[in-house]
């Protein structure tokens, strides 16, 4: 799936989640000072920044597919290597960095085990690969209400929930196919907090991603009538919405 729209839109409707999120997952993948990383996927570059934090920006590069969102990185986080390209075409020698991770972007991918096959490529051998992507199958993922409501609705929607990686074990078994060992399947939670029912509805107008991509499609009163049926389903504001990811851990 393409991502045609601004850095700003992407952090609101995604980066209240995907910013804690890199916080763990970088956690995760015990990043280390003197290490080289690529942040696969890397979006308006919440886990890039985090990278950067941890090792400089220097020792980070990082590669998507949007120019806006590579735009964004070059301004945000200056001297950090960031080119346009996708996983499954990494553009970089093999084994130039000591880690390869990739937060929320397995799903999107054209062809999962060629990009992860593409991270390994690029890691020394017994480097780091990790990825994680959302529980849209377990429905714990951020915007499990959302398609709640859509269901209710019109139950043929078709939701995030058969995206690769987006069901227990399935990050695992495309580590397997990508040829990676030691692989440790893992989850992380996140909790983020809405002060109001428009601070969590209007980011989902943004048309970001699948979510935003159906509300992009609908007329005007078929939104209203979404909206009201997310407004039956959520606890009254203030309310936090907790989102758990499947995560992996491997060797390249
Ligand atoms: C949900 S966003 C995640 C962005 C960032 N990693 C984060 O956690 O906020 C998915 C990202 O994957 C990128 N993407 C889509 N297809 C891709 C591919 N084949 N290879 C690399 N990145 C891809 C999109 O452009 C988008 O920036």
């Amino acid at each position: 799936m393409t991502f045609n729209v601004t850095a700003d839109a992407y952090d609101r409707f995604m980066g209240r989640f995907s910013e804690p999120l890199a916080a763990r997952f970088a956690e995760l993948a015990q990043v280390q000072a003197g290490q080289r990383a690529l942040d696969v996927g890397c979006g308006p570059g919440g886990l890039t920044a985090q990278l950067v934090d941890r090792l400089g920006a220097d020792a980070v590069s990082a590669v998507d597919p949007s120019a806006s969102f590579v735009a964004a990185v070059r301004v945000r986080l200056p001297g950090v290597d960031v080119r346009s390209a996708v996983a499954e075409r990494l553009p970089f020698p093999d084994d130039s960095f000591d880690l390869a991770l990739a937060q929320l972007v397995v799903h999107f991918m054209a062809d999962p085990v060629s990009g992860l096959s593409e991270m390994t490529r690029v890691t020394r051998p017994g480097g780091l690969v990790a990825a994680c992507v959302w529980d849209h199958a377990g429905g714990s993922g951020p915007h499990a209400t959302f398609w709640r409501a859509v269901h209710d609705i019109d139950p043929h929607v078709r939701d995030e929930s058969e995206l690769a990686g987006a069901r227990e074990g399935h990050l695992a078994e495309l580590c397997e196919a990508a040829r990676l060992t030691d692989i440790e399947p893992m989850s992380l939670t996140v909790t983020v907090r809405f002060a109001t029912l428009d601070d969590w509805w209007e980011p989902f107008t943004l048309g970001v991603g699948p979510a935003g991509a159906y509300v992009a499609r609908l007329d005007e009163a078929q939104r209203d009538c979404l909206r009201s049926r997310c407004v039956r389903l959520l606890p009254p504001p203030p309310f936090e919405i907790a989102a758990s990811a499947w995560c992996v851990r491997a060797r390249a």
